[in-house]
């Protein structure tokens, strides 16, 4: 396994490692940045298994899951979770939360960038899409300003909270995206 290490101006993403549990706690035990997510907040075994299972994910072979750590530009901790998922077709899709306290400063659009910066110059991916919450305004700013279109909707598409919910959708085909170095995105992973 090639580890995953991309770079943007403000934003690295890098292998998930198992001391990343409690900063990963941080946000997905939090009822705030779980809000519109797919799942009730999580507990400190569940997150610890998600650590555990990103870990397996990158060793897998072939690799169709990649669950990151978002940092800071040259530091280590985690301050976020991003994951891209092949799917047949050359595509993929990508999900993503950043703690709290990080929101707000534009790091979800980077985190965006990043994420098809992976799937496009690293995978050579066709389409990368993403569905997120109706309720959830900020992801669907957050994607819209990373470049992506709305396609739609995908009724009751996830089962949360005690009831069906409906998915807007969007996504950024590969003729579509350039990062034409102006996030200057850099990696060093070769697949
Ligand atoms: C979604 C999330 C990553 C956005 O990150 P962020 O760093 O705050 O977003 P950015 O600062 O890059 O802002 C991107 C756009 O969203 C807008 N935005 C941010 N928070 C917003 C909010 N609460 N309500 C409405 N718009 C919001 C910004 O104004 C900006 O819009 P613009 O491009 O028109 O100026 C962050 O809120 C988060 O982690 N949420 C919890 C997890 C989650 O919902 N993940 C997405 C799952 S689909």
């Amino acid at each position: 396994m090639t580890p995953v290490h991309l770079a943007g101006p403000r934003l690295a993403l890098r292998e998930v490692e198992p001391e990343d549990t409690d900063d990963l706690l941080a946000i997905y035990g939090d009822p705030e940045a779980t809000r519109h997510l797919s799942f009730e907040p999580r507990t400190r075994e569940q997150v610890q298994a998600i650590t555990a299972r990103s870990i397996a994910a990158a060793n897998a072979s072939p690799r169709t899951e990649y669950c990151l750590a978002i940092t800071r530009l040259g530091e280590h901790r985690l301050i976020g979770y991003a994951r891209l998922a092949t799917e047949p077709q050359e595509a993929a899709t990508i999900g993503f939360a950043l703690h709290p306290a990080e929101w707000g400063k534009g790091l979800g659009a980077e985190t965006v960038h990043l994420l098809c910066a992976l799937g496009f110059n690293v995978l050579g991916l066709h389409r990368i899409w993403a569905a997120r919450s109706p309720l959830n305004e900020a992801s669907g700013r957050t994607l819209l300003r990373a470049g992506m279109t709305e396609d739609g909707r995908i009724r009751d598409h996830v089962f949360v909270h005690g009831a069906w919910r409906d998915s807007i959708t969007y996504s950024i085909l590969e003729r579509e995206w350039s990062s034409n170095g102006v996030l200057g995105i850099a990696g060093d992973h070769e697949g």
